[in-house]
């Protein structure tokens, strides 16, 4: 079954080169309606808590180091078949085999760096829509 919402973070490298702008506009050009967003950042054990999954994988320290340093765009964002699509329009997870076009080839700055998440299942993007936006019922 798949729902029509996922969960986008633009990660701290994107914000701080100033492509917040340019990757809303990405998305909402491809589709995407945002249902719910803000401006936050992540402490130490939200980013802990929140990548779990990676923590016995050896670039778990840097990848919270760099999750928490400074802020990020967290948002729910809402089209047919939307985690798929969204996956599709970030690209692979190394920006050297994004394909042309995506927001990690255009935005992107290394494999650890990579300017955006997108959630990998109907049933992490709502666990991870819960995460940020606590008390909303959003999925
Ligand atoms: P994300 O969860 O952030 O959307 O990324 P993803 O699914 O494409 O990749 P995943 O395997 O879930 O990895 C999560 C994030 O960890 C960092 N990473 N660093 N240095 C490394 O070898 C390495 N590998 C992964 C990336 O920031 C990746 O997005
Ligand atoms: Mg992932």
């Amino acid at each position: 079954m798949t729902t029509n919402r996922t969960f986008t973070m633009i990660k701290p490298d994107a914000v701080e080169n100033g492509h917040i702008g340019a990757i809303l506009d990405k998305i909402n050009a491809s589709g995407f309606k945002i249902v719910a967003m803000k401006l936050t950042q992540m402490t130490l054990r939200d980013a802990k808590e929140f990548y779990a999954i990676h923590s016995e994988r050896p670039f778990f320290g840097e990848l919270v180091e760099f999750m928490t340093r400074g802020p990020i765009v967290a948002a729910i964002l809402e089209k047919e078949n939307a985690v798929e699509d969204f996956r599709a329009l970030i690209g692979a997870t190394n920006p050297a085999d994004a394909a042309e076009g995506t927001i990690r080839k255009l935005y992107a700055t290394s494999l650890g760096e990579n300017a955006v998440h997108g959630s990998d299942s109907d049933e992490n993007a709502a666990i991870e829509g819960s995460f940020h936006f606590a008390g909303r019922d959003m999925f």
